[in-house]
Order: structure tokens, then C-alpha cells, then sequence
């Protein structure tokens, strides 16, 4: 077999998992649980938890993958024994079902970037007036609606898939490496840009009021949902749970400091969570929304076409938001496949674009009746999101702070030098409240389920 791929630089490697951590979490969820959740104050507790639980989280997956120099199955079964390699499945199953809806709701991204070309938002929404007169519903509501199922829904998930196919197909430096090389600044520059534009709209100024403004009291009313929330969204933000992270440190040729690096990816994805919040909601209250609560998987395009349609230059300005998005999206959603793809090429033997096609075909099939649909896509979430990464994430923090920490410490060591206590430190983080943590979220999710 061929040798494995590695990384052709320490900053492909970073911009590959920042590439994979910026998504959908940073730019839709983040700003919206912490504008709900007290601001300033929810911030606080949400860099706590990142602090806490992420980073010594992302560091079990990092150790793990570089040790093994394997996919989740194949990493998992090296350091346990053969029973775990079906624990390692868990992971692919977890990509292989958030990939297949993730794709979906990309393709949605696509088309309302694509829809702007085409006219202005405000022309759009004109088009939808008489139907939502008819039905009594919010415009913007009634043209989500019709665009987020049925052919055109279809249409751009299947090129969604092509193009993230197409990157994995490619491999480590000549598909993944190189693309997201160009996305992740693109990501940057285009939400600065977007912020400052914000900063310069009358009536903004409120926007960073409802954001920032710390209220304490918001978060002791409400611990008890913030806490969860803020836990998982560590946990899902910097992508972990899924075994990217064990992947993506698989490529890793040569020993360096993988607390620096997690440290820069983790530095990266909570800036652009925070930078979003200065883009979104400077751009509603402009727009005169007021009250941009949460709502549903569509909430996001109702919105902000909303706002897209009053704002001047609302055009341009929801041309490059729903392009951005879309971009980091795709950063993603390559990184998913790169888990499905790498467990064939590395337990089956099997040629990369050949892995690629092939697993990419399944799951694309299996997003197809989200697009006619969009109960699968709640079905598909609460399950693989609710249960599967919690249940994926625990088994690790389990096998890696119970069953094998001498590996670990002395794995994090290397690059570093004798991590003394801190070695012990961060074994117990990841053996107690991690682990509790994690339980408490798993309970959760399965009471939601069923
Ligand atoms: N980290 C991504 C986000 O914040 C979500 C994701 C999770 C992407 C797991 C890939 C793998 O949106
Ligand atoms: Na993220």
C-alpha cells in the first residue's frame, strides 16, 4: 500500500481544523445563545467551558490521532484491543449522519447566495407577498419554505456533495490542505469586512447593546439550561465527538506542540464565533429586528433576508453572508468526510477517490429525503448530535482518562517537553468532569429522543 499521507505544513494542518471547527456553530448558533443567554455574562461562562472541557477534549482527540496514525476504527482498536474498533464505528456512523443532513441545509446557503445574484432580496420577498397574505405567515418564513425542500433543495445539496467529494477525493494536501488554505482567510476577511460595514448602518448600535450588555442575572435564572448548552456547544464548535479531530492529527508526520496548536484552532473558531455576533446582530437591529430570537432551522434565512431586503446595500451585504457561510460550511463538511473516507483507505485498503465517491454516494443518498422533508433533518439531528457524538465522546474521554492515560501523557509530552503536573491535571479533567459532564448531556439527549 501507498505510504499515508501527511500534512505538508504545521499551518495547512492548523487552517485544516480551524477550516473544520468554523461552521455552522460559530455562525448560527453561537451568537444566538449568547444574545439569548445573557451576553457579556454568557460569553464569560462559554469561555469557561471552552477552557475547561474543549481544550483538554480536543487535545484527547489530537493524541490519540497522532499516536495511531489511524482513523477513529483503527485508533481506537491500536490503543484498546479489538472489541473497541466497534466503538470506533460510532464515529463514522456520527460523520456519516450529521454529513448527510449538515449537506442539506449548506445547499440552502448556496442558493440564497445564488438567489442574490440573481435580484435583490426585497424583489424576492415580493414574489412570495400574496402567499403569505393567503397563509398568514411572515414572507421571509413563507419563501423559506418553499426553498428549503422539494427540487431546488435537492439540486443544491447534490452540488454541495459534488464539491465536498471533490476536495476529499483530491487528498490531504493537494484537496484538503490547499483548500482550506483559501477558505479559512477568506472566512476571516469576509466577516471583518462585514462587522466594520455593520459598525457603519444607523441604528446599529443597539445590536451591540443586546449582545454584549453582561446580565448576570440571566444566567442564574437559567443555569440549568445554560449549563448543558454552553457544554455542548464547546463540544460541538471545536468539532469534536466525530473523530475529526483523531483524523485530522493522523496526518501529523513529525512530533510538535499540540497544546500550542490546539490552542491557535481554539483561539480561531471562538474569535469567529465572536466576530459573527458583531456581523448579525448590529445587522438586525439596523434593519429594525428587534427580537432575533431562536427558531428552528430556518430562522437564520428569515431573518436575515429580511434584513437583507431593507437594509441599503442589503444586497451586497447578504451576497457575501450567505457566500461566507456557505464557505465555512464546506470546510466542514470536508472534514466529515475525511473521517468515513480515511477509516476505508485505512481498514479497507481502498483508493481514495474511490473511498470517497463511494462513501460520499451513501450519504448523499441519505440526505435526499431531507430534502423533500424536513422532519428527517430534526429526526436525523437529535439523534446524531443529541446521542451519537455525546455517547462517541464519552467512550473516548473513558478509554483514553481510564483504560490508557500513561499513553497520552507521554504522547502531549512530545514537542513539549516533561509536562510535570500538568500532565496529571489535565488526565483528571478528562476523567472526571468530562466525563460527568458528558453524562449529563447523554441523559439529556436521550430523554429528548425518546
Ligand atoms: N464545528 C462545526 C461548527 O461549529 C460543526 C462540525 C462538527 C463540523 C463536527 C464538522 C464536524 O459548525
Ligand atoms: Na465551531
Amino acid at each position: 500500500m501507498a505510504q499515508r499521507e501527511t500534512w505538508a505544513t504545521r499551518t495547512g494542518f492548523i487552517l485544516a481544523a480551524v477550516g473544520s471547527a468554523v461552521g455552522l456553530g460559530n455562525i448560527w448558533r453561537f451568537p444566538f445563545v449568547a444574545g439569548e443567554g445573557g451576553g457579556a455574562a454568557f460569553l464569560v461562562m462559554y469561555l469557561l467551558f471552552v477552557g475547561l472541557i474543549g481544550f483538554p477534549a480536543i487535545l484527547v482527540e489530537f493524541v490519540v490521532g497522532r499516536r495511531t496514525e489511524r482513523n477513529p476504527v483503527g485508533a481506537l482498536m491500536q490503543l484498546g484491543g479489538n472489541t473497541w474498533k466497534y466503538i470506533g464505528g460510532v464515529f463514522i456512523v456520527t460523520g456519516f449522519v450529521i454529513l448527510s443532513y449538515y449537506s442539506v441545509v449548506a445547499g440552502w446557503f448556496i442558493r440564497y447566495f445564488l438567489e442574490g445574484l440573481r435580484s435583490s432580496y426585497a424583489s424576492q420577498l415580493a414574489g412570495f407577498e400574496s402567499a403569505a397574505a393567503e397563509a398568514g405567515a411572515p414572507v421571509a418564513a413563507v419563501m423559506f419554505g418553499e426553498l428549503s425542500t422539494g427540487i431546488d433543495a435537492f439540486v443544491f445539496h447534490t452540488l454541495f456533495m459534488a464539491v465536498t467529494i471533490g476536495v476529499v477525493a483530491l487528498g490531504i494536501r493537494r484537496g484538503i490542505e490547499l483548500a482550506t488554505k483559501l477558505m479559512v482567510p477568506a472566512i476571516v476577511l469576509l466577516l471583518v469586512g462585514m462587522a466594520v460595514w455593520a459598525f457603519t448602518l444607523s441604528g446599529s448600535s443597539a445590536g451591540y447593546e443586546y449582545y454584549l450588555s453582561p446580565e448576570f442575572g440571566v444566567i442564574l435564572d437559567n443555569w440549568t439550561s445554560l449549563l448543558p448548552a454552553a457544554a455542548g456547544q464547546a463540544f460541538f464548535t471545536l468539532s469534536l465527538g466525530m473523530g475529526v479531530m483523531i483524523t485530522y492529527a493522523s496526518y501529523l508526520g513529525e512530533d510538535r506542540n499540540l497544546t500550542k496548536d490546539a490552542l491557535t484552532i481554539i483561539g480561531f473558531d471562538t474569535g469567529i464565533a465572536f466576530l459573527t455576533g458583531l456581523v448579525v446582530f448590529p445587522i438586525f437591529f439596523a434593519a429594525g429586528i428587534t427580537e432575533p430570537g431562536e427558531g428552528g432551522p430556518g430562522a437564520i434565512f428569515v431573518s436575515m433576508t429580511e434584513a437583507f431586503a431593507t437594509l441599503s446595500g442589503g444586497r451586497i451585504l447578504g451576497i457575501l453572508f450567505f457566500g461566507t457561510v456557505a464557505i465555512a460550511a464546506l470546510s466542514s463538511a470536508i472534514s466529515l468526510l475525511e473521517v468515513v473516507t480515511a477509516y476505508l483507505i485505512d481498514e479497507k485498503g481502498v483508493e481514495r477517490w474511490k473511498a470517497s465517491l463511494g462513501m460520499g454516494g451513501v450519504i448523499y443518498l441519505l440526505g435526499v429525503p431531507v430534502t423533500f422533508d424536513l422532519i428527517f433533518l430534526d429526526l436525523l439531528d437529535l439523534f446524531a448530535d443529541g446521542i451519537l457524538l455525546v455517547f462517541g465522546a464519552l467512550v473516548l474521554m473513558i478509554l483514553v482518562g481510564w483504560i490508557a492515560p500513561q499513553f497520552a501523557v507521554e504522547e502531549l509530552s512530545k514537542g513539549i517537553g516533561d509536562l510535570g503536573s500538568l500532565g496529571q491535571a489535565w488526565i483528571w479533567a478528562v476523567r472526571v468532569p468530562i466525563i460527568i459532564v458528558l453524562l449529563v448531556s447523554l441523559s439529556l439527549g436521550v430523554m429528548d429522543y425518546v
